[in-house]
């Protein structure tokens, strides 16, 4: 994995709370309830294989990452206490019912698989086996999102420094700060810390670089105005809250720099799939000459498929996430209100595809690689 020349590396985990941790001391696993954010913050215990279900499809956690890594630790706690030869019954009915929990991103199976190849080679208690290979996968996700941080924050350097001299070429007063625009929520919070895209802008921010984020509110569950600004918060990352349709009129006016955005699933041609709307933002991006990155562990790349529009699950979620919306009343109250007439027809399709070629780079933890298929053959081969 190479390091970048003079830029401290620190691969551990950041100073915050992780979305996802497992107590050894009282052999409890336990997530931050994203569901509660921002206005509360509480962990809660996974207890059983159902928890870990739940948790993933009621977004208690969400993102692709953290999805993948959730998904192992319920393996483990479907086979906690259980002898082997139950657990041998178990496992299949385990892998069954969490690879069901959320269909587009392919951490979760990819995770599944990776729970699947430990036991299978494992000679002594299974439990104890899928716990092993739980933590071990939490502990790649952190390193891999930290190391993708540090890759992407290079590039956003090379656009600073390239912001600056074009202002000095022509006579400018110095820019005040790089802007970037993101979509959704592929933060810390996303993953079991640092994030993707928000690695890059938290990696970047710790090298002096002065960041400005514009946020996607991010239609329907609105991940951007709840957990993205409020992560952003968190740890000091200057940033605005925009409508979803506003990026387009942002772009046109030179007022973004560069879009980073995560992805659930990447095809072998570079077809990344990610939260509705990445793709209008990349259209925009393309339109207007600015680049448009995605930041993304391996574990987020499908190489068993190829074209991304019509080889990827789309999830598509209740109508009543679309016609009503939820937030804090000004009494202080988590409330529920309808926006639209009652018996409204609602169509949700939570991802979209955006193709290859808008894409202008993938910033993975080895490296910043083309969206395209020869870039990905020689990544895929040399994992093995
Ligand atoms: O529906 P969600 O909240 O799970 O969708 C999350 C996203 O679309 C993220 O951008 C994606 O998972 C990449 S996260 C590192």
């Amino acid at each position: 994995m190479g390091s970048i020349e003079g830029v401290e590396q620190n691969n551990g985990p950041s100073p915050h709370t992780l979305t996802i941790r497992y107590d050894a001391e009282t052999d409890r696993v336990l997530i931050i309830d994203q569901t509660r954010l921002p206005h509360e913050y509480i962990e809660v215990e996974l207890k059983t294989l159902a928890d870990a279900c739940y948790a993933i499809s009621s977004m208690q956690v969400r993102g692709a990452p953290l999805i993948g890594v959730t998904a192992a630790f319920g393996v483990y706690l479907s086979l906690r206490g259980k002898n082997d030869i139950a657990a041998q019954r178990i496992v299949p009915q385990a892998v069954e019912a969490l690879a069901a929990t959320r269909p587009t991103a392919v951490n979760l199976r990819w995770a599944l698989t990776e729970v699947e190849a430990s036991l299978a080679r494992c000679e002594g208690n299974l439990a104890a086996s899928a716990l092993e290979a739980a933590l071990e996968l939490h502990a790649q996700d952190i390193k891999a999102c930290a190391q993708l941080g540090e890759h992407g924050a290079q590039r956003l350097q090379e656009l600073w420094d390239a912001k600056n001299e074009r202002a000095a070429l022509e006579g400018l007063p110095k820019p005040e700060r790089l802007n970037i625009l993101t979509h959704c929520n592929a933060g810390s919070l996303a993953t079991v810390d640092w994030g993707t895209a928000l690695a890059v802008i938290y990696k970047a921010q710790a090298r002096g670089i002065p960041l400005h984020v514009w946020v996607d509110e991010t239609r329907p569950r609105n991940q951007g105005a709840s957990l993205t600004c409020w992560e952003l918060g968190q740890r000091g990352v200057a940033h605005t809250l925009i409508v979803d349709n506003a990026g387009g009129h942002l772009m046109q006016h030179g007022y973004v720099d560069c879009c980073v955005v995560g992805s659930d699933r990447t095809t072998l041609l570079g077809d990344v799939c990610n939260k509705i709307g990445t793709y209008l933002k990349a259209l925009a991006a393309s339109d207007n000459g600015i680049p448009f990155y995605v930041a993304l562990p391996v574990s987020s790349i499908d190489f068993s498929l190829r074209d991304g529009l019509t080889e990827i699950p789309i999830e598509e979620r209740e109508a009543e996430e679309v016609s009503h919306i939820s937030g804090l009343d000004d009494l202080g109250a988590i409330r529920r209100v309808k926006l639209a007439p009652t018996g409204t027809v609602v169509s949700n399709f939570g991802f979209d595809v955006t193709p290859a070629r808008l894409v202008s780079g993938l910033i993975t933890e080895r490296g910043v690689i083309e969206a395209n298929e020869t870039a990905l053959i020689k990544l895929r081969d040399s994992l093995v």
